[in-house]
């Protein structure tokens, strides 16, 4: 791969969105955006640590050109308002980097009763997508970008427990989440394919960084992670270029996956990602598509 993020030309004039912008990857994806010169919403959910994260990035960057709109991906209400705000605002949309997540194990749900994870990581992120698409140039360097992760591997899509109310392993639902991720990625590439569209939709995952995240954990875990992530892991930074990558090269294509290509996948230079077999199941992601539809009460493509 020869393009490297730091010949990227000024960006001035294009319009990218970052949900969960405010912290971790997102941050650090953010402020990469606005070096490029775009203009860059930052789509969180809370307007203080938004300000905050804000303030920080202009601090690095006088003319960062930056707006922040209030989204919480769990709250379908939240995310039709978002969109109604943004296309009040803004002609276009070029780049659209769909990062916000949650790791629980508590088998919290949103407002309707959906499991926080598939709510906010998935379901949050197709509605938001599917409503921003009419503000998207038609060609090749309009960009949807899915952040997915190497926990999609182990993972399903549990048609029949949805909320994984039945399943042992308290990773299951953010397993599904983000293979749900990877694969409404590859559906919507397909979908925008076949009606002659340019705009290219695919995924990306991070390896692992010491963000957020994983603050949830139980202390042991937490403090285990804590103690080993700087010896296998990279930073938020590092963990932010698959998204600049996806989001900018000239030589990606709709429907790619990529991610760091060092130890375990944790870390590295950015390249093509492995994904399981059940990721590429398009008869899946037909199901997921309908059945996502019905539970954001919408129809698209
Ligand atoms: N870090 C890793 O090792 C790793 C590995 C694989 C995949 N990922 C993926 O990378 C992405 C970024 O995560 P991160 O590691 O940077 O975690 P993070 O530091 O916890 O950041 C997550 C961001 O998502 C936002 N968010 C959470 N719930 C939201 C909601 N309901 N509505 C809107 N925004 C919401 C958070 O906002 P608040 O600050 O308000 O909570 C925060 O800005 C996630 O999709 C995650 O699944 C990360």
């Amino acid at each position: 791969m020869n393009f490297k993020l730091k010949n990227i030309p000024s960006q001035k004039g294009r319009v990218a969105i970052i949900t969960g912008a405010n912290n971790g990857i997102g941050f650090e994806t953010t402020l990469a955006m606005a070096k490029y010169g775009f203009k860059t919403i930052m789509a969180c959910r809370n307007l203080a640590k938004a300000e905050k994260a804000k303030a920080a990035i202009l601090e690095k960057i006088q003319n960062a050109d930056l707006d922040i709109l209030q989204l919480d991906l769990s709250d379908f209400k939240s995310v039709e308002t978002f969109a109604e705000n943004f296309k009040n605002k803004y002609d276009r949309l070029d780049i659209l980097i769909n990062n916000a997540g949650v790791l629980i194990y508590s088998g919290k749900k949103n407002k309707a009763g959906i499991e926080l994870q598939f709510a906010t990581n998935h379901l949050g992120h197709f509605l938001l997508t599917n409503l921003l698409l009419e503000k998207m140039p038609d060609n090749s360097a309009s960009r949807i970008v899915a952040l997915s992760s190497l926990a999609h591997k182990e993972a399903e899509i549990y048609f029949d427990d949805l909320n994984c109310e039945e399943i042992e392993d308290k990773g299951a639902a953010y397993g599904q989440s983000k293979l749900a991720n990877l694969i409404f990625a590859d559906e919507l590439n397909r979908r925008l394919k076949k009606r002659n569209k340019k705009i290219i939709a695919l995924a990306v995952h991070p390896g692992g960084s010491d963000s957020g995240l994983f603050d949830e954990m139980s202390k042991i875990k937490y403090y285990t992670f804590k103690i080993l992530s700087p010896f296998i892991l990279h930073s938020n930074a590092s963990a932010a270029k698959p998204s600049l990558f996806a989001a900018l090269s000239p030589e990606v294509k709709g429907g790619e996956y990529f991610g760091p290509q060092g130890f375990m996948e944790f870390r590295g230079k950015v390249g093509v990602a492995k994904r399981s077999n059940y990721s590429k199941r398009e008869d899946v992601a037909i199901k997921l598509w309908q059945l996502s539809e019905e539970m954001t009460s919408q129809t698209f493509l």
